[in-house]
């Protein structure tokens, strides 16, 4: 017989601008699973997902425009709680028989809330002057049938409304935004009081279940994931290793464009700590000589992703009994790409996996155990599973690594003096941030450095050392606040910081005479320098 009874999932309904990621992130910050969906998506699709809830995400159109984003209004006769916020109340109201008006006097950033009468949602929060952050200039002028108003701002009447008996609530403030005060109230009253959900989505659980569910998925046969070094690889591998023990074998291809010492310590952790099967390749050389004379940033790319999967397979086939490839793919991922369409755990449209060039005759089946985990979520479960700081807390770096951080062609020089020189960047930084958390108490605090690198430029220029001319390179500093790499802005370091840098590579490291910094934000420079 099938199963009726509502999975713990929130679905959130996108309606566009990345409002309906956020929404799903706090969801799950209160440990209750979320998943975002298209606003598109009909009632037969929602059906087939069982949620116990669903949140209407804001967006920035007005509802009104002739290319406004709709959805299927079926859904709200299916008797699962609807929660919308701003441009969600308002197609909320539409559909349901209300009217939007387009205001002169939009609200934008934060108001005063005041609350009217009772309301299942605004429990527990202050009945004046509590702050919300308001960003839209239509609202709901006229509340459908069955609706009560429950709270108004001094511009806004209609500031948040509820119909109890269909269990349909909306505010046309933003409760996920950390600006408004009581906004974990408010979705915890929805969440739990309304919904009676539990709090399932924890660290415990998560492990457990996805050690179950990769158990149920491989059977008896054998596992290969490719280590990069990276976060999400890393996790990948403990948590397979979880699951399946020695069955999963990775394989981790130098290609000797990493930072100094991380090939030594990625082996160090996962052979020494998790004692894992691990095939480390030594392919240094072999990507130099691939590499040998190419200036051109895309074509190093090319070849660097080219070469290692022509490695990576040859590796696997030594192997016997391989079924399935593990992969690292996570949450944004999947959202980015589009290739989600109805949700729910089975549904995933892999597109993205035509992107692995299985050689001809090869094939592996896919398991991607992260890829409905949001990135912190991904640090998280690592840290649960024993992997350390300095894996999981690793700053974002390039696939094709050092080679796009050399500016023109490549040699052995060249890659030393900017793994000498990147390391005392690291140093120092590493150092930096570590003062700055010790002092503020905050590990993300935005003047941290978010990414911070050397860059070895094309040219030489004169300097002077002791009674020496010197004609050598000059080192370029790159280090930058940012939070999600889309845009990015120098960091501002203290002089001793930059001083400290400066003199350092200089000093120690052969064939540089000069450092430079780079006070150029994201746009209109990008982080990297290729
Ligand atoms: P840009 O330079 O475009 O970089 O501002 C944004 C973020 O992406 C990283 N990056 C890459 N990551 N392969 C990667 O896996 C690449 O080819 C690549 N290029 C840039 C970069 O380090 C920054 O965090």
């Amino acid at each position: 017989m099938q199963d009726t009874t509502p999975k713990q999932i929130v679905v959130v309904l996108d309606f566009g601008a990345q409002y309906g990621q956020l929404i799903a992130r706090r969801v799950r910050d209160l440990n209750v699973y979320s998943e975002v969906v298209p606003c598109d998506i009909t009632a037969e699709e929602i059906a087939e997902i069982n949620p116990s809830a669903i949140i209407l995400s804001g967006g920035p159109a007005s509802v009104y425009a002739e290319d406004a984003p709709d959805m299927d209004e079926r859904i709200f006769e299916m008797g699962i709680p609807v929660l919308g916020f701003c441009y969600g109340q308002q197609i909320m109201a539409t559909k349901l028989g209300g009217k939007v008006g387009h205001t002169d006097k939009g609200e934008y950033g934060p108001a005063d809330l005041h609350r009217k009468g009772e309301s299942a949602i605004l429990a527990g929060t202050p009945e004046d002057a509590q702050t919300v952050w308001m960003s839209h200039r239509d609202a709901v002028c006229e509340v459908p049938e069955g609706f009560t108003i429950t709270s108004v701002t001094e511009t806004c009447p209609v500031a948040s409304i509820e119909c109890a008996e269909k269990n349909l609530y909306a505010t046309q403030f933003h409760p996920e935004v950390k600006h408004t005060e009581y906004g974990n109230t408010i979705l915890s009253n929805f969440l739990f009081n309304v919904c009676g959900l539990e709090k399932t989505w924890t660290m415990d659980n998560i492990i457990e279940d996805k050690v179950q569910e990769i158990r149920d998925q491989v059977g008896d046969s054998r596992v290969i994931l490719a280590l990069s070094g990276g976060v999400d690889s890393a996790v990948t591998a403990a948590l397979v290793h979880r699951a399946i023990g020695d069955r999963l074998t990775c394989v981790f291809v130098n290609h000797g464009f990493m930072r100094k010492g991380e090939p030594e310590s990625v082996e160090e952790v996962f052979t020494k700590q998790f004692d894992i099967p691990l095939v480390h390749v030594q392919a240094q050389e072999r990507y130099l000589n691939l590499l040998k004379g190419v200036e051109d940033p895309e074509q190093k790319r090319k070849l660097i992703g080219t070469e290692f999967w022509k490695v990576f397979f040859d590796e696997a086939q030594k192997l016997d009994g391989i079924e399935f490839l593990a992969q690292g793919t996570i949450y944004p991922d999947i959202i980015e790409s589009g290739a989600r369409k109805t949700g729910g755990k089975a549904s995933t449209i892999k597109s993205h996996h035509n992107l692995i060039p299985f050689p001809d005759g090869v094939h592996f089946d896919l398991i991607e155990p992260l890829d409905h985990f949001f990135k912190d979520e991904v640090r998280a479960l690592g840290t649960a599973l024993g992997l350390p700081d300095h894996i999981v807390h690793r700053q974002p770096f390039p696939g094709p690594g050092l080679a796009i951080r050399i500016i023109g062609d490549i040699d052995q020089e060249k890659l030393d003096i900017l793994k000498d020189a990147d390391l005392i960047v690291r140093e120092e930084l590493d150092a930096y941030n570590q003062r700055l958390f010790e002092e503020t108490g905050d590990r993300n605090s935005p003047h941290a450095c978010w990414q911070y690198f050397a860059v070895l430029p094309d040219i030489k220029s004169v300097g002077v050392m002791g009674d020496e001319r010197t004609y050598a390179r000059p080192i370029i500093l790159r280090a930058v606040e940012s939070s999600d790499a889309m845009t990015a802005d120098w960091a501002k370091l203290p002089y001793d910081v930059l001083s400290k840098i400066s003199g350092r590579v200089v000093a120690e490291v052969p064939g540089v005479n000069r450092v430079v910094y780079d006070i150029t934000p994201k746009p209109p420079a990008t982080i990297e320098w290729e």
